[in-house]
C-alpha cells in the first residue's frame, strides 16, 4: 500500500514526529541512514500498539522511500541543521523527485539558509520549512509548529500540521495535554499557523529560542540567589518554584525547574543539581537571535546576556581559580523575615524581567518583519506559543490579547495591561537586583531587563554626551534638540571659541 508522507531522519525528534503522524492516521514511509534507528522506531510502535498491522514503512533507500509515495510527493526532513539538509535534498533529486514535490525541513535551521535553499532548489522541487518546538514530548504528542514558505505547499501541509500540533483550550488559553500513544488530542486550537514567506518561520523560531535562553537564565538567577544568599537546599527551592507555578509565572520552564531541583541523584542520593556541572552548552539559536538583534539595531540585551551567561559558565576552570583570588563583599546574615521578603522580590523580579524579554523578542520580530518585508501576526504567534513549545506559559494568552487590542503596538511594555503589571511589581524587581548586587551574586539577565525597562522609559538618555564625544574625536556630527530633525552640526573643537558649523 502507498503511504501519505515520506519522512527522513528517525532521530529523537524525527521518530516522535513519525509516531505522532501515525497516531493521526497518516501512513509514513521512513528512511534513516542509520537503519538501527528505524528498527527502534518500529519496535516502539509495536510496543505501544500491541499486535496490530504495521503503519510505518521502514525503507532501505531514498528510491525505495519514493516508491511508497504517490506524486506529488510530500517528504518531511528531521535531520541536523546545516549541511545534512542540503545533502538529503540532493539525494532526493538523484532519486527522482520533481518540480511539484514538496520537501519540508523541520530542523533548527538558520533562517537565511532556508531562504537560500528555497531559491537554490526552485526549479527542482518546492522547499518548504517548518520550525518545530517542544522537544521530544512535544514532537510525540503535540509540538508548536512555525511553517513558512510557498503558500501552495502550505495548503497541502496545513491539515497534517494542524492534526499533529499541540492544542489549546480557546477560552482559557491553557494547553490541552494528553500524553497517550494512539489517542491524540483532536479538540482545541492547533498551535500551527502559517507565519509568512520563506525563512520567516525559522526566524520566529529563532526568536522563540532567544526568549527560551533568557527565560531559562532568569530562572537560574533566581535559583542562585536562593542558593547562595539564602542558603536554601535544592528541595526547598524546588518547593518555591512549584508554588510560583500556580501564579502568573505558570509555565513549562518553571515547572521543569522545580522538577529538576526536586530530583535526587540515583548514584549518590544528593540533589541532582548539586552534581550537575555548572557549564552550559549551546547549539547556536540564542546566539543567532542576539546577533540578529545587534545587526538590526533592535535591542534584545537580556537575550544577549543569557548567551553571555552560558559563555562565562563555560570558563569553569578560570572561574574556579578566580574564586580564590578575587574578593567579593562580606556576607550579611539574613533574618527569617528578610528571607521571605527576598523570595517575594525574586518572584516579582522574574515576572517583570520576563515581560521585558518578551518585549525584546516581539520587537525584534517586528523590526525583522519591516526589514525583510514579512507581515507577521504577533497575536497569532503568541497563540501558537501557548502550548507545545518550550516557552509555553499562561502569560502568552495576555501577550496575544495585547496584540489583538493593537497589532501595531510599538512595544509590549506600552500595552496597558503590561505597563500596569510592571508598575505594580517594579519596586520588588529593583530590590531583588539591588540585594543580589550588594551580595555579589551575578544577576546579569534580571538587571539587564531592568536597564532595558529604565532606558526605554527615559525621555533623555546620556547619548547627547556620547554624540559630543564622537564629534570631538571624529567629527561625526550631531543633531540639535532645538533644530529640525536630520540637520547635522559639528563643533570645531580645536578652535578656542569652539564655533558651531552646520554640515547639512
Ligand atoms: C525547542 C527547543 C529546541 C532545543 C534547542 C536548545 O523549542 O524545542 O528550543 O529547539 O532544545 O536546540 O538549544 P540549546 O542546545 O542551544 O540550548
Amino acid at each position: 500500500p502507498k503511504c501519505d508522507i515520506g519522512f527522513i531522519g528517525a532521530g529523537v525528534m524525527g521518530k516522535n514526529l513519525i509516531l505522532n503522524l501515525a497516531d493521526n492516521g497518516y501512513r509514513v514511509a521512513a528512511f534513516d541512514l542509520d537503519h538501527h534507528k528505524l528498527e527502534q522506531l518500529l519496535q516502539q510502535d509495536q510496543q505501544e500498539r500491541g499486535e496490530q498491522p504495521p503503519r510505518i514503512m521502514a525503507c532501505n533507500s531514498y528510491t525505495e522511500l519514493l516508491s511508497f509515495l504517490s506524486p506529488p510527493h510530500l517528504i518531511i526532513l528531521s535531520v541536523p541543521a546545516g549541511k545534512a539538509v542540503d545533502d538529503v535534498c540532493y539525494k532526493l533529486i538523484d532519486a527522482g523527485i520533481g518540480a511539484d514535490d514538496i520537501i519540508v525541513d523541520t530542523g533548527n535551521s538558520l533562517w537565511t539558509d532556508t531562504v537560500a535553499r528555497e531559491k537554490a532548489f526552485e526549479s527542482k522541487f518546492i522547499f518548504f520549512s517548518t520550525a518545530v518546538s517542544g522537544g521530544e514530548v512535544g514532537a510525540r504528542f503535540g509540538p508548536s509548529l512555525m511553517p513558512s514558505g510557498d503558500p501552495y505547499a502550505w495548503t497541502r501541509i496545513k491539515p497534517i500540521w494542524q492534526a499533529i500540533a499541540a492544542k489549546v483550550d480557546a477560552k482559557t488559553g491553557e494547553p490541552i495535554e494528553r500524553f497517550e500513544p494512539g489517542n491524540p488530542v483532536k479538540e482545541g486550537e492547533p498551535c500551527a499557523v502559517y507565519i509568512g514567506p520563506s525563512g520567516s518561520g525559522h526566524y520566529v523560531k529563532m526568536v522563540h529560542n532567544g526568549i527560551e535562553y533568557a527565560d531559562m537564565q532568569l530562572i537560574c538567577e533566581a535559583y542562585q540567589v536562593m542558593r547562595d544568599i539564602l542558603h536554601m537546599p535544592a528541595a526547598e527551592i524546588a518547593a518555591v518554584f512549584k508554588q510560583w507555578n500556580d501564579g502568573p509565572l505558570h509555565s513549562y520552564l518553571i515547572e521543569i525547574s522545580a522538577e529538576v531541583l526536586a530530583t535526587k541523584d540515583s548514584e549518590t542520593g544528593l540533589p541532582l543539581v548539586d552534581v550537575i556541572m555548572d557549564r552550559a552548552a549551546q547549539k547556536g539559536t540564542g546566539l543567532w537571535t542576539a546577533v540578529s538583534s545587534l545587526q538590526l539595531g533592535s535591542p534584545a540585551p537580556t537575550i544577549a546576556e543569557a548567551v553571555y551567561a552560558r559563555a562565562i559558565s563555560a570558563l569553569k576552570s578560570e572561574r574556579v581559580k578566580a574564586a580564590t583570588v578575587l574578593a567579593g563583599p562580606a556576607e550579611n546574615v539574613i533574618s527569617a523575615a528578610e528571607k521571605q521578603d527576598i523570595i517575594q522580590s525574586l518572584h516579582d523580579a522574574l515576572y517583570c524581567a520576563k515581560i521585558c524579554v518578551y518585549a525584546q523578542g516581539f520587537n525584534l520580530m517586528k523590526t525583522a518583519a519591516v526589514e525583510y518585508g514579512w507581515k507577521l501576526c504577533f497575536a497569532e504567534i503568541a497563540k501558537i506559543w501557548r502550548a507545545g513549545c518550550i516557552i509555553r506559559a499562561v502569560f502568552l494568552q495576555s501577550i496575544s490579547q495585547a496584540y489583538q487590542r493593537d497589532d501595531e503596538l510599538e512595544n509590549l511594555l506600552l500595552d496597558p495591561f503590561f505597563a500596569k503589571q510592571i508598575s505594580k511589581y517594579q519596586q520588588n524587581w529593583r530590590k531583588a537586583v539591588a540585594n543580589a548586587t550588594l551580595a555579589g551574586i551575578p544577576v546579569a539577565a534580571l538587571s539587564s531587563a531592568l536597564s532595558y525597562y529604565d532606558s526605554y522609559r527615559t525621555a533623555v538618555l546620556p547619548a547627547n554626551l556620547l554624540q559630543g564625544q564622537r564629534d570631538f574625536f571624529g567629527a561625526h556630527t550631531f543633531e540639535r534638540t532645538d533644530k529640525a530633525k536630520g540637520r547635522q552640526y559639528h563643533v570645531e573643537w580645536n578652535q578656542t571659541n569652539r564655533p558651531m558649523v552646520k554640515i547639512k
